[in-house]
């Protein structure tokens, strides 16, 4: 994507937000269902595919490791899978754009094969640490060969031919990091372990399952998991639908809660509970967000939201829900701006590494549209007074969650909220801009 091309957008207040939308499909999953088919002997088809640029990429960087990949329809793919182990040393270099989540899976579905491939991305990718999953990859045979200073990419990784399997504690809450170790111990023979004293979201192991690895999931100390791998399975394909996005689904629904009158149903939105941080302290806070049918959507559980404009009351966020709601601090900032009193959220220290540091970010966004906002070590603090005096211009810094939020903020405050760019919205959420607008939003 064109950086320097700059798309800025603005949102105003306007009437209520009203319909019945079913937001793109998850991320997270999209990604594994790619990489992980790509692992399988045989056909895979995915229904549901988020078609955003982050799993695009992945799913150009899985063919460019030998896997079949083909879309068939609309979010409809098809992958043949070339085995766990089978992977071909790319041509060139893997492009991954501005996906954190598309190059750590990668190197760890890279580490255990005797290939050499570098990875690139976009410059706020270029900026976001590495090593720490690489420190474990190493552990299992994968040697760095060229890297960009502290460890950053571009960089070139060379597979293990025989990778060892390891027990690895997380330095970090990190599902990426995880999945990286877990991918990697596929090619492994024996057991690979990896221990979380946080538990983070899940989709690795549960579509690991799905493609008929053996691999177990325990709970260890008081939030952790301790999540054990059998290697060198043959993965089978096995079709996959992908759920709603309770990320994307989070930007239309506080948009909804601070907009009057608002009264919209999301539909089939996951609500795995390592993902629904967000949903919970919405609901502390007074929100009007009611479950109308829960059911099963491809292993994960989806549900019908109706949400309604509410007013809202601060509340305290503790820091182990970090982990289930680790994109959403932003679009929560907006949501306590909105509400009457303080919400402190704690122990935001990872929101730090993320497309941008979202920590400040998020205090920038809120500053300059007259919220009162403070950073006390890692965590948040935004006095809500219940209305937004608005009128600021927010820096995206190429991440697409500071583009959406902010213009949520817009659509409620009393003077319009301008983003200086909105082309990274593309990353996850391709039609935000008329999904929301059919829905009432002012965008323009
Ligand atoms: C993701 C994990 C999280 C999250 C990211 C998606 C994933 O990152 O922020 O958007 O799909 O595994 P970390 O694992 O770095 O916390």
């Amino acid at each position: 994507m064109d950086a320097l091309q700059l798309t800025p957008l603005i949102a105003r207040r306007g009437g209520p937000l009203q319909g019945r939308v079913r937001v793109p499909g998850d991320k997270s999953i999209s990604h594994r269902a790619l990489i992980l088919a790509a692992m399988t002997v045989g056909k895979t088809e995915v229904a549901g595919l988020l078609e955003g640029e982050d799993v695009l990429n992945t799913a150009a960087a899985m063919r460019a490791l030998g896997a079949g990949v083909e879309r068939i329809g609309d979010r409809q793919w098809r992958i043949h899978g070339v085995g766990v182990g089978g992977f071909a040393q790319p041509a060139g270099p893997l492009d991954f754009g501005n996906s954190g989540t598309g190059v750590r899976l990668a190197f760890g579905a890279v580490a255990g094969c005797p290939i050499r491939a570098t990875f690139d991305g976009d410059a706020s990718l270029r900026k976001r640490p590495m090593r720490r999953i690489l420190d474990p990859l190493e552990k299992m045979g994968a040697r760095v060969v060229a890297q960009a200073e502290g460890g950053r990419l571009p960089l070139t990784l060379q597979g293990a031919a025989d990778p060892v399997p390891i027990s690895y504690e997380s330095p970090v809450p990190s599902a990426q990091l995880k999945s990286a170790v877990l991918l990697a111990g596929l090619a492994a023979p024996g057991e690979t372990t990896v221990i979380e004293a946080e538990a983070t979201r899940d989709h690795t192991e549960r579509l690991l399952k799905h493609f008929g690895a053996k691999i177990t999931s325990k709970p260890h100390g008081d939030h952790g998991r301790r999540i054990v791998l059998k290697g060198q399975p043959e993965l089978e394909p096995a079709n996959v639908a992908v759920p709603a996005d309770p990320s994307s689904a989070a930007f239309p629904m506080v948009g909804a809660l601070i907009t009057p009158g608002s009264d919209l149903i999301l539909e089939a939105v996951m609500t795995n509970p390592l993902r629904t941080g967000l949903f919970k302290t919405l609901l502390e806070m007074g929100a009007s967000i009611e479950t109308l049918e829960t059911r099963d959507d491809g292993g994960e559980e989806v549900a019908d939201l109706r949400v309604r404009a509410s007013q809202l009351k601060g509340v305290d966020v503790p820091p182990e829900r970090a982990p289930s709601m680790i994109d959403e601090y932003l679009i929560l900032a907006v949501a306590a701006s909105f509400a009457q009193g303080t919400t402190r959220m704690r122990g935001l220290h990872e929101l730090r590494v993320k497309e941008s540091d979202r920590l400040e970010a998020t205090a920038d966004m809120l500053r300059v549209n007259g919220v009162d906002v403070a950073i006390e070590a890692d965590d948040l603090i935004v006095s809500g007074k219940g209305t937004v005096p608005g009128g600021g211009e927010v820096k995206t810094h190429m991440d697409h969650r500071i583009a959406m939020s902010a213009l949520m903020m817009g659509l409620a405050s009393e003077q319009p909220v301008r983003i200086d760019d909105s082309a990274f919205i593309a990353t996850s959420f391709p039609d935000f801009v008329g999904l929301m607008r059919g829905l009432g939003a002012d965008l323009a």
